[in-house]
């Protein structure tokens, strides 16, 4: 045996699985239809492409990006207008942004830049897959704070035992959340830096879907009074931009945070291929439209998708944000039995709400990041294949 005993506690990665299963059944000649992916299959901006192709001629772009190692100071200027623009809040470009390769990498590095051994981590359940194996790696102990319906999908951070808490090293959140499209509020931020500051519990705010909000406000942890003093806030061009492939996104905030994470960082990789760095730079600037014109793209998917569900008695709450929808199982199924079933019946491919958690049992989550088509054929398969189910 070569490998580490750190590997043995990290289970198979949800999308690679499904991925070998929607593969497995194409090869048998299934038509297979996966909503369960939040991966935009529609086009990053024309500009930013225009951009990405410009500079990739310079040969100057073709060498280590490390002569800046948080990052290009055009990029981090580019991120604080950004973050002043969308949000209000004033981030010091010098010392308070690191460029990242995306906000999953940020996930990564923060454990490793902050956790030490035997720490304990929250992280809310359900919550997004990846925060666990990253505590794991920094051999940290995370920790599942209840996020439930009864909460709006929110940590009743009152109800986290003072003895937790007192351990806690650091709390992971997302809001807007993947996978139950919940979002945050005001209160709830001013909430939780008040809370995380009395216990000097350390905040990763996981924020990739801050743009993709259907209801409430436009919200950045790093609005909330005090927030700086505690945390930091990753985020990404991935989703607001339809650049999951490009690789770029950024941590922000507390300056001393923000240096661990760019000290593990610079001890890993070489940073973000120039070219890329400057097409980041032209979708912060210029394309606040078209994360617009994305929002209405995915709010027209969100109502088909739910009104036509509601014509099969399955009455799935309007998420507030992100493109995902969190849906209820009916009874007599588990997350995953019901996940198979709607394989069997649709050859449509959601995933099980227990990937996310204990919590997510009893969920299944839809992603809205198909084309159309696929979406009309997909709904048309659910009302076939689906009307003797019990939704009530
Ligand atoms: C909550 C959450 N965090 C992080 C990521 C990773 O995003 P990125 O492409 O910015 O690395 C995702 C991707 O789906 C996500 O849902």
């Amino acid at each position: 045996m070569f490998t580490a005993q750190r590997l043995e506690k990290i289970p198979p990665y949800l999308f690679m699985t499904l991925r070998n299963k929607i593969n497995e059944a194409k090869a048998r000649g299934v038509k297979v239809i996966s909503l369960a992916i939040g991966d935009p299959v529609d086009p990053t901006p024309t500009p930013v492409i225009d951009e990405l192709c410009k500079t990739a001629y310079d040969p100057e772009n073709h060498r280590y990006p490390t002569d800046e190692e948080w990052g290009m100071q055009a990029l981090r200027k580019a991120i604080a207008n950004w973050y002043h623009r969308r949000y209000g809040v004033t981030l010091d470009y010098s010392k308070e942004i690191v460029a990242l390769i995306g906000s999953k990498e940020g996930c990564h590095h923060f454990a490793l830049a902050v956790v030490d051994p035997g720490d304990k981590v929250l992280v809310t359940d359900p919550g997004y897959p990846g925060y666990k194996p990253s505590i794991w790696f920094a051999g940290g102990e995370p920790v599942p704070v209840p996020a439930t319906a009864k909460t709006n999908f929110l940590p009743a951070l009152a109800d986290i035992p003072t003895e937790i808490a007192k351990q806690a090293k650091a709390f992971y959140l997302n809001y807007p959340n993947n996978p139950t499209g919940a979002i945050a509020t005001k209160e709830f931020l001013n909430e939780l830096v008040e809370f995380c500051k009395s216990w000097n519990i350390a905040v990763c705010y996981d924020n990739p879907y801050s743009e993709v909000i259907f209801e409430g406000e436009r919200l950045s942890f790093l609005s909330a009074e005090g927030a700086k003093d505690i945390g930091v806030e990753l985020n990404s061009l991935s989703k607001p931009f339809n650049m999951t492939g490009w690789r770029i996104g950024m941590a922000c905030g507390n300056a001393e945070i923000v240096k661990g994470i760019a000290t593990v960082k610079a001890n890993t990789d070489s940073g973000i291929f120039n070219a890329i760095q400057y097409a980041g730079i032209k979708a912060l600037n210029d394309c606040d439209d078209f994360t617009e014109k994305m929002l209405g793209i995915y709010r027209h998917r969100r109502e088909k998708l739910l009104s036509a569900l509601k014509k099969l008695n399955w009455e799935i709450p309007a998420s507030k944000g992100t493109f995902y929808l969190w849906a209820p199982v009916p009874s007599g199924f588990t997350s995953a039995q019901f996940c198979e079933f709607i394989f069997e019946k649709c050859a449509i491919v959601l995933a099980p709400g227990s990937a996310y958690g204990q919590y997510g049992e009893g969920y299944v989550r839809f992603s809205l990041t198909v084309k159309e088509e696929q979406l009309d054929e997909a709904i048309e398969r659910l009302l076939q294949h689906l009307k003797d189910v019990s939704f009530k």
